[in-house]
């Protein structure tokens, strides 16, 4: 927002004679304007909700979808356009819903299929789309088809899952981890003597995309929810489904010591053999047959940090619609890494990019960036800058209202940490319930205690009093949100930067400027003269004669003189 004490606070700058106009009044997107054709996921903003915990409708201290339904008119209020909504399908919750026992009903504790018709029917009044987010790379070890694979040996279905013999000294039969610790190999409960694939817990036994009946099953599963409403689908972990035949073992970058946090013993090795896989890029061109036939997006959870392999699963527009940039929502504050990143997935990727800055998987944005003003500060500036990135921006729950990490205040939930021993970093952290009001629990839940326990947060933070106060990071991520809607040249005109500095990068877009200085000191911006200032997420001031100059850590949108 542009004051008289932040233009004064831009220092050493002197601020002769300030020509700012700022065209701001944004109206709510109403749902026939949001974005139509098959091609309507380009440029659209996503929300990502984490189901226990956004709403509990029942007093179970459990998000669940009705939950979500009497609250899809705040997300169509904010402005997004696509609500992804983490796995509400049957579970025996050992990751908290990532391990799927039925693909095709809705936990109990997250309601019923019934209760998905309403909340289908609702987000369609409200012009707002359904992402449903598949788990391809494992099931539930309580699914059918592993209690088949288990108790039937030479049946149909023990080529559903990965099944090796151990090594001749009778352990697993190679190197690989779980990404929650110990090997990625577990014995076969059944007593056969071979060991079975699992990358992450043993209750989440992998899938063999190498049998084709899995892809049946599959796209069976996307025209499911597709029929029933959902219009695109988030694919958890999808750069793991295939593996290499040879099972060989991975190249180990670094050594393990005991002690050592899961994820640090996973990313000592290279993963070469077990994710990021050519082949998996070639399965996805069926998941898009499926997906065009069903009128669905897909939209690929990929962390593969090779941009080449990242633009073979987007196949130019023949595999996945999109995939997030997932080390963009990982990593502290780097600016100049930031921009690197951004501007070779934009080179590269053919428009199929999902950015984001937060997830439920990693810590709070606005902690990771520093916390506090100016942890907030740099999520805006980012977002701000990625939203005029070709294809999709995602926000997480609670984004929008500048949460920063939640402080635990009961056991940990999350199973990287609590099965790895104390004081291991968990993603609870990015899971606390949802603070709708000041009320006990912040209105999340009626029950004397939510799934998960976190300290109460201060009045500010919460829905109640942002939607009231004109000035909050609500209302300031309204505005941005609004952005694309009003100025759809935005992520629509041709795509052209300049690196004034390594953590600067200033995007032309037709007629509009995105000037992103995310470095510490403020940016002078010649050749923008007579440029209107229509959004900045910090102080920003045009002089006469000596051009733009924007603060450090902000993010100004201009339109271009005629
Ligand atoms: C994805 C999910 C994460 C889950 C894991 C295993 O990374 O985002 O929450 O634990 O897959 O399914």
């Amino acid at each position: 927002m542009l004051t008289s004490t932040g233009l004064e606070n831009l220092r050493g700058i002197h601020i002769d004679e300030c020509i700012v106009t700022i065209v701001q009044a944004f109206t709510p997107s109403d749902p026939i304007s949001r974005l139509t054709g098959h091609d309507w996921w380009r440029g659209a903003i996503g929300y990502e909700v984490y189901v226990r915990s956004f709403a509990d409708s029942n007093g179970d201290g459990i998000g669940d979808l009705p939950g979500i339904t009497q609250r899809l008119a705040y997300l169509a209020e904010l402005g997004v356009d696509v609500v992804w909504i983490t796995p509400f399908f049957r579970s025996p919750g050992f990751d908290h819903g990532y391990d799927v026992a039925d693909y095709c009903d809705v936990d109990p504790q997250h309601g019923t299929l019934a209760d998905w018709d309403r909340l289908s029917i609702e987000a369609k009044r409200l012009g707002l789309r359904l992402f449903v987010d598949v788990v391809p790379n494992h099931t539930s070890s309580a699914h059918v088809w592993f209690e088949a694979a288990v108790n039937d040996p030479a049946g149909p279905y023990r080529d559903y899952y990965l099944w090796r013999d151990p090594a001749p000294d009778g352990g697993p039969p190679n190197n690989w981890v779980s990404h929650f610790g110990g090997p990625a190999w577990t014995l076969d409960p059944g007593g056969s003597g071979q060991y079975y694939c699992h990358l992450f817990l043993p209750e989440q036994p992998d899938l063999n995309w190498a049998n084709p009946r899995v892809m049946e099953e599959f796209a069976g599963i996307l025209r499911f929810w597709a029929d029933r409403g959902a219009d695109g689908f988030r694919i958890d972990v999808a750069h793991g489904l295939c593996k290499d035949p040879s099972f060989a073992d991975n190249p180990q970058l670094r050594p393990v010591t005991p002690g050592m946090h899961p994820m640090q013993v996973f990313t000592a090795f290279e993963h070469v053999h077990d994710l990021h896989r050519r082949e998996t890029a070639m399965m996805f061109r069926q998941w898009r047959t499926v997906a065009d036939e069903a009128g669905s997006v897909l939209v690929g959870e990929m962390d593969t940090r090779s941009v080449d392999r990242f633009a073979e699963f987007v196949g130019g527009g023949t595999a996945l619609h999109a995939g997030f940039v997932l080390q963009l929502g990982t990593e502290g504050w780097n600016p100049a890494r930031v921009l690197d990143t951004m501007v070779e997935y934009q080179a590269k990727a053919d428009g199929g990019c999902a950015w984001e800055i937060s997830n439920h998987d990693q810590a709070r944005a606005v902690s990771r960036y520093g916390g506090g003003e100016q942890g907030l500060r740099r999520s805006l500036a980012l977002s701000a800058l990625m939203l005029a990135f070709d294809g999709m921006f995602f926000l997480y729950q609670g984004e929008e209202l500048g949460l920063p990490d939640a402080v635990l205040t009961g056991e940990v939930a999350d199973p990287m940490s609590a099965r790895n021993g104390e004081g291991m970093w968990s993603r609870d952290v990015a899971r606390g319930p949802m603070p709708w009001t000041t009320g006990p629990l912040h209105g999340f839940t009626t029950a004397g205690e939510a799934w998960l326990r976190t300290a109460p947060l201060p009045p500010a933070l919460t829905v109640e009093h942002q939607l009231d106060d004109g000035d909050s990071t609500w209302h300031q991520y309204r505005a941005l949100v609004g952005l694309r809607k009003q100025y759809p040249l935005l992520w629509q005109a041709p795509f052209s930067a300049t690196r004034p500095r390594p953590d600067a990068l200033i995007v032309r877009r037709g007629p509009l400027a995105v000037v992103a200085d995310l470095g510490a000191e403020p940016l002078q911006v010649e050749g923008l003269s007579g440029a209107t200032l229509l959004h900045s997420t910090g102080d920003t001031a045009t002089q006469s004669g000596s051009g733009v100059v924007v603060a450090g850590e902000t993010t100004a949108l201009f339109h271009m003189p005629e």
